[in-house]
């Protein structure tokens, strides 16, 4: 059987560029090399992009941008190219066609429906969700109104536009505590992940401050209740009918699981399974296949949740590219329910192909 060309795309102008790279080098290190070509593509930071040839180790640190055999290289909208343009030193330009893309890129331009929008024109099977899906699990003020539309429950929330809150803070304020009169709040920028932007405020002078902070990354601005509770996730695989993992838990070493504590604080835990009954871990997976269904993911998500002493379970939001190293919460899930790495990777571009209604 010939081998089919799969090109990673990694790296992104997004705040979580780094993570991006982490991500990458795990997933090209799990792809079956007997069945697949890699190729890889690297955007830098400012938004180049580049094939590149190197070894996988200078990935996650990101010296693969000084490998001076990078040649600029992108994905062709036009169908007829099927892959990707490279433009060689000598100024003239190679064609290469690809099989299959997996977007391993987090959060803007990767993980929102745009570069998902490049490749349905391209007519290249790509892994993950489509572009609705994961431009709506992106804007977290989208994703909440589809929960509440879906009856699925979740913190309370209101929103608004950073314009309406440059031209009148204080209604905006007013709105807030109105529909929200308990502190803490949590303000969140709509676009964003990673926890970038994102503040817990305990009054209104943090409140202020927070929102100012996230009015910096997006034009919409998301205000929640507080939830006390677990932080609870479930990774999900599939296109109809997704098959959910066991639910696992993190324990953030900080007071909320901001990026330091996802990141650079070993503290933090992961817990699999959750700390919670068989029953309501049962709830949580029926409730995380629903939210996928309802939002019309395909290929993989993390649906994470909250869920209270008191049982309730709150949806808190979906992750269209969750982290994907080798400690990240969605492997890890998959594996502890018998699916691992190589296996997974394999099962996504499978789906990619299905979906694509092409038979691998
Ligand atoms: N309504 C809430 N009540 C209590 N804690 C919250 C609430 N919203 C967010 N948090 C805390 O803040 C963290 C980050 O929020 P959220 O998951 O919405 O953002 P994110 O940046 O999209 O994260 P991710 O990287 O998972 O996509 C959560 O993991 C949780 O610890
Ligand atoms: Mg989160």
């Amino acid at each position: 059987m010939d081998k089919k060309r799969i090109a990673v795309i990694f790296g992104g102008k997004s705040s979580e560029h780094e993570v991006s790279r982490v991500s990458a080098s795990y997933v090209i290190s799990q792809i079956p090399t007997e069945k697949y070509e890699i190729v890889t593509i690297g955007i830098t930071k400012t938004g180049r992009w580049f094939l590149y040839t190197g070894a996988l180790e200078n990935i996650a640190d990101g010296t693969w941008e000084k490998d001076e055999n990078n040649r600029t290289a992108f994905i062709a909208p036009a169908p007829s190219v099927h892959g990707i343009i490279i433009i060689n030193k000598d100024g003239t330009t190679e064609k290469l066609p690809l099989d299959v893309v997996f977007p391993v890129l987090h959060g803007k331009n990767g993980e929102d429906g745009t570069l998902q929008g490049l490749l349905e024109m391209s007519e290249i099977p790509y892994v993950g969700c489509g572009v609705l899906a994961s431009a709506e699990c992106m804007d977290k003020v989208s994703t909440n109104i589809m929960f509440e539309h879906a009856g699925i429950d979740q913190a309370k929330f209101t929103w608004f536009y950073s314009y309406e809150y440059e031209e009148n803070a204080e209604k905006c304020i007013a709105k807030a505590e109105a529909e929200l009169p308990e502190y803490p709040l949590f303000v969140k920028p709509a676009n964003a992940g990673s926890s970038v932007g994102i503040s817990k405020a305990h009054n209104r002078d943090e409140l202020i401050k927070a929102i100012e902070k996230a009015a910096k990354e997006d034009s919409r601005i998301l205000i929640e209740e507080s939830i006390v509770g677990k932080e609870v996730e479930c990774a999900v695989l599939g296109n109809k009918d997704p098959f959910v993992s066991i639910p696992g838990q993190i324990a953030p070493a900080a007071e909320f699981y901001d990026y330091d504590a996802k990141y650079n604080n070993a503290g933090s835990k992961l817990f699999i399974p959750a700390h919670i009954s068989d029953e309501l871990a049962e709830k949580v997976r029926k409730t995380a296949a629903a939210a996928y269904t309802a939002l019309g993911c395909e290929g993989l998500s993390r649906v994470d949740f909250f869920v209270t002493d008191e049982g309730r379970i709150l949806l808190n939001e979906i992750n269209t590219l969750p982290g994907f190293t080798s400690i990240s919460m969605y492997p890890k899930l998959m594996a502890a329910s018998g699916i691992d790495g190589s296996e997974l990777i394999e099962k996504l571009i499978s789906l990619a192909f299905e979906r694509a209604g092409k038979n691998v």
